[in-house]
């Protein structure tokens, strides 16, 4: 694989994200099927939140939304990560985690944590988290709200600096 990680361009990329989330199905998220009108208002680039394109060999193969960007001394980034139907199962989820961690940690030397969160029964997504060193750290019980209306738990997750800094270094020993 040859991946790369760059970042959406505002507004230039507006008609490809649209047709990056209208052309896949996202079943964990709480809208798992977007049309256009409702994927034009996923916020991309904003004041506190900025995207990236994951790409294999130049080809769009995912998007990483960093949000809560706005109070990195305070407060946790978190983000959220879509990878092509198609392209899921690859290693690509697990490579995005590894690269955005390490992205949020040097980009803001203030930064002391992330976060993420996950449906309860998103096995891919709690695989990649234990692979790149997030912790479960609580289980909000049917706290998200699914299209349907139905409820399911929701698991947070989160890494450290000093957590992120011990892995780095045992994987370059
Ligand atoms: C969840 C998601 C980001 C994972 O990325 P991915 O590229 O598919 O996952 P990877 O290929 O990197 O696999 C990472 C781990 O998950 C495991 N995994 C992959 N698909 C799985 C599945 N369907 N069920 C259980 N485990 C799975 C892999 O075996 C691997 O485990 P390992 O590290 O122990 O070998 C991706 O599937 C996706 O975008 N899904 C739809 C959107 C979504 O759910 N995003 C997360 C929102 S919080």
């Amino acid at each position: 694989m040859a991946v790369s990680f760059d970042p959406v361009v505002w507004p230039d990329d507006a008609d490809d994200v649209v047709a990056f989330l209208t052309a896949n199905d996202w079943p964990f998220h709480g809208t798992p099927h977007l049309d256009r009108a409702s994927a034009a208002e996923v916020r991309v680039v904003d004041d506190d939140v900025a995207s990236v394109w994951i790409r294999d060999a130049g080809r769009v193969v995912g998007l990483v939304r960093l949000l809560d960007l706005d109070d990195l001394a305070d407060g946790s980034p978190v983000f959220d990560l879509r990878i092509a139907a198609a392209h899921r199962g690859r290693g690509l989820g697990r490579r995005a985690v590894d690269w955005l961690t390490t992205f949020l940690f040097t980009a803001h030397p203030v930064l002391h944590r992330i976060e993420a969160t996950t449906r309860d029964d998103n096995a891919a997504m709690q695989a990649v988290f234990a692979a790149c060193g997030y912790r479960q750290e609580g289980r909000f019980v049917e706290a998200w709200t699914n299209a349907d209306g139905s409820r399911s738990d929701a698991l947070s997750y989160a890494i450290l600096r000093r957590e992120h800094l011990a892995r780095s270094a045992a994987h370059r020993a």
